[in-house]
């Protein structure tokens, strides 16, 4: 074994702490037994902390509409190809009712920048929800929000908030956005929500496009020094209408490595095998759980807008990624030794 690696492992293992330099070492030189020894370590602490549980999240995802238009994106402004929907706040409440039935007490709520989702709108429809399952945490995923309007949220009774950061290198941040999206905003929004009091995640792809590896190292120092409740990433993939469509996938053994570091960094972070993971390769949310990952966020939203929602080419939309699924879901986790349980599944900090 490469000594410079074995010893970095060893600090990362012991610290939770990095240099930008060391994480990039890492990243460039791993081989097959540091991924396992920090697969290993990362698997043991997670089970310290939750056992052999994984929590589960029904993603409804309310509307495609989306003011934006991030270049990787397939629900991006400009592609007219996209046929767009909306659900209506009944709809959603039924996604729930459904979704409690099934044993989710926790619903997602993700949509593009749709204007038409005003701060009294949601917080009517966050109010209904807490009132009819006051035993659920509701987790936003609706882009970036003023500071006022996030507190509105988090006052109606919003628990969590999912803004993934993209990457944590400006320049690279410009290369996936178009000029009129900012690095500094959206950092701005993640110490926000934070400071709002929100359990919240940040997150990136893996393998997007002109990503290099030193973005990576600033990815997870990033983390490390934010200290996120949550964590998102998942490969990149090409969407077909994107001027990124000729582009390579993320690698899935990449991200899984990135999720084991992702756990040694912070070992009570909640961390999502993610729908990309699976969509790359069959059985990928299985690999992601067994390196790391405790959290799983199957599709609640109606049947009939599913693949209208298409970030990326071939996104699952069936099979166990569909909440009606969760039996097969159950079993399949059983088979690698895991339990999906029926909890709120709070993050267990110390
Ligand atoms: N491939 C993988 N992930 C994507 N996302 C958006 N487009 C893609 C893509 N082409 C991710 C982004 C976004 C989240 C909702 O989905 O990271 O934050």
């Amino acid at each position: 074994m490469n000594e410079k690696l074995f010893k970095i492992g060893q600090k990362l293992i012991s610290t939770g702490k990095l240099s930008t330099t060391e994480y990039k070492y890492l990243i460039d030189n791993r081989n097959e037994e540091i991924t396992e020894l920090l697969k290993n370590e990362a698997v043991k602490k997670r089970k310290e902390i939750y056992g052999n549980t994984v929590f589960i999240r029904g993603l409804i995802e309310i509307s495609n509409i989306c003011k934006n238009d991030c270049l990787y994106c397939g629900i991006r402004a400009s592609n007219k190809e996209c046929e767009r929907y909306r659900l209506t706040k009944e709809e959603i409440l039924s996604c729930c009712d459904e979704g409690y039935s099934l044993g989710f007490r926790t619903f997602v709520m993700q949509g593009g920048e749709d204007l038409h989702f005003t701060d009294d709108l949601l917080v009517e429809i966050i109010g209904e929800i807490k009132k009819k399952y006051p035993d659920c945490a509701i987790t936003l995923s609706l882009g970036e929000r003023s500071y006022e309007s996030y507190k509105k949220l988090y006052d109606a009774g919003a628990d969590r908030y999912l803004l993934r950061h993209e990457t944590a290198d400006e320049e690279h941040y410009n290369k996936l956005h178009p000029f009129k999206m900012n690095y500094k905003t959206r950092m701005e929004c993640l110490k926000n929500l934070k400071e709002i009091g929100f359990q919240t995640g940040c997150g990136f792809m893996v393998g997007s496009p002109h990503q290099t590896t030193e973005n990576l190292a600033k990815d997870l120092k990033f983390i490390e020094e934010f200290s996120p409740q949550m964590c998102g990433i998942g490969p990149f993939i090409p969407h077909k209408a994107t001027d990124f469509r000729d582009e390579p996938s993320g690698d899935v053994e990449l991200t899984c490595f990135l999720l084991s570091i992702i756990r040694l960094i912070k070992p009570t972070i909640l961390l999502p095998a993610t729908t990309a993971l699976g969509s790359a390769e069959q059985g990928g949310r299985e690999k992601g759980i067994l390196c790391g990952a405790n959290v799983i966020m199957p599709n609640l939203s109606p049947h009939s807008v599913r693949k209208k929602y298409e970030l990326y080419n071939n996104k699952l939309i069936s099979g166990n990624e569909s909440a009606q699924e969760i039996e097969n879901l159950k079993n399949s986790m059983k088979n690698i030794g895991y339990e999906i349980i029926t909890d709120r599944g709070d993050i267990k900090e110390k």
